[in-house]
C-alpha cells in the first residue's frame, strides 16, 4: 500500500498485533488486521462496541467482542465439528488494501491452501470501513473462481449496552425467527420488542432494513441501517453459558448483545464466477 489518507495510521492492537485506526469526526476506530475484526468504536458517546473482560489478545486468536466476521459458514461446520465455528474469515490475517479520502480503509483476504483444505473455492473478501459521523462497514464477496458457490456471512457485532436486562431491540417484530439457546425463555410476544430474559439465540429471517436497539443503562440508542442483509441473529449467553465461553469474565453477559447482520440458513448467498455479493451496515449512535 503507497500511502494512507488523513485520520488512517497503522497502530498496534492491545496486543500488540498489526491494527489500523481511524480518526475523525465520529471518533476513533480500530481495526485488527487478523480478522478484520473491528475492535473499538470510540464515538462521542462513548464506546460503542464490546469486549469481553478478559479478552485475550493472541497472535492468530480473535478476540471475543467488536465485529468478528463470519464467512463461509454460520455457526458449527455443517458436516465437520472440527472446523472453526463460524468459518475461517476471522482467522486469516487480512491486508491493508487502500485507504480512501477521509478516515476510511480497505482490507483484503484471499484463499490459499489452508482455506481451501477447509473449503474447496477461491474467494476474495474485503472489508471497507468508513468512519463519518456514522460507522460504515461493507464486506464484499467475491467469486474469482469458475464454479458457484454458496455461502454465508455476517458481520457478528457485539454492542456494549450497560444492562442486557434494561435493553430492547426494535424492528424485529413480527419477523420469522427460530431460537437455538439451550435454556431460553418460555414463550414471548414476537410482535413486541424484544427484550432479554434468559438465554437468547435467535435467528431472523427476512429482516428489515433498519433495527434499533435501546440501552438505556448508557441513555443511548443504535441504529444498524443495512443493505443485503436478510438474517439477523440477536445473542446474549446469561449466566450458564458465559461460563463455557473463552474472554469472558462471569458477569459480562450482563453489559452486551450481539446483533448480526448476516444471510444464513434459508439466507444462503450464491455467488457466481465473477460476480461477488456486497453486505453493508452503518451504525448511528444518538443520546435518548
Ligand atoms: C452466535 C451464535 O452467532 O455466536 C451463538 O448464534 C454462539 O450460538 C455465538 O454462541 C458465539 O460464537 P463464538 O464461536 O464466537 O463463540
Amino acid at each position: 500500500m503507497s500511502s494512507l489518507a488523513a485520520g488512517v495510521t497503522l497502530v498496534q492492537d492491545p496486543g500488540g498485533r498489526e491494527a489500523v485506526r481511524l480518526v475523525g469526526k465520529g471518533g476513533s476506530v480500530l481495526i485488527a488486521t487478523l480478522g478484520a475484526q473491528v475492535l473499538s468504536w470510540q464515538s462521542p458517546l462513548g464506546e460503542v462496541l464490546w469486549w469481553g473482560s478478559k479478552a485475550e489478545y493472541a497472535p492468530g486468536k480473535p478476540v471475543r467482542g467488536g465485529i468478528p466476521l463470519v464467512f463461509p459458514w454460520f455457526g458449527d461446520h455443517p458436516t465437520d465439528k472440527s472446523q472453526p465455528a463460524h468459518g475461517f474469515a476471522r482467522n486469516l490475517v487480512w491486508r491493508v488494501e487502500s485507504s480512501g479520502s477521509g478516515p476510511e480503509v480497505t482490507l483484503v483476504a484471499t484463499d490459499d491452501a489452508a482455506t481451501r483444505a477447509m473449503w474447496p473455492h477461491a474467494f476474495s473478501l474485503r472489508l471497507s470501513v468508513a468512519l463519518t459521523d456514522t460507522l460504515r462497514i461493507a464486506l464484499t464477496i467475491g467469486n474469482p473462481g469458475a464454479r458457484e458457490f454458496t455461502c454465508e456471512e455476517a458481520l457478528h457485532t457485539y454492542f456494549a449496552l450497560g444492562d442486557v436486562r434494561l435493553a430492547t431491540v426494535h424492528g424485529l417484530e413480527g419477523v420469522a425467527c427460530t431460537e437455538h439457546a439451550a435454556a431460553p425463555e418460555g414463550p414471548w410476544d414476537q410482535q413486541a420488542p424484544l427484550q432479554f430474559r434468559a438465554e437468547t439465540d435467535r435467528i431472523f429471517q427476512g429482516t428489515k432494513d433498519r433495527i434499533e436497539l435501546r440501552a438505556p443503562a448508557l441513555r443511548r440508542a443504535i441504529t444498524l441501517q443495512t443493505t443485503n442483509a436478510r438474517s439477523a441473529i440477536v445473542w446474549n449467553p446469561w449466566p450458564a453459558k458465559t461460563a463455557r465461553l473463552s474472554g469472558m469474565a462471569a458477569d459480562d453477559w450482563t453489559r452486551f448483545c450481539c446483533i448480526e447482520s448476516a444471510n444464513v440458513r434459508a439466507n444462503t448467498i450464491a455467488v457466481a464466477p465473477g460476480q461477488s455479493h456486497t453486505l453493508s451496515l452503518v451504525l448511528s449512535s444518538r443520546a435518548v
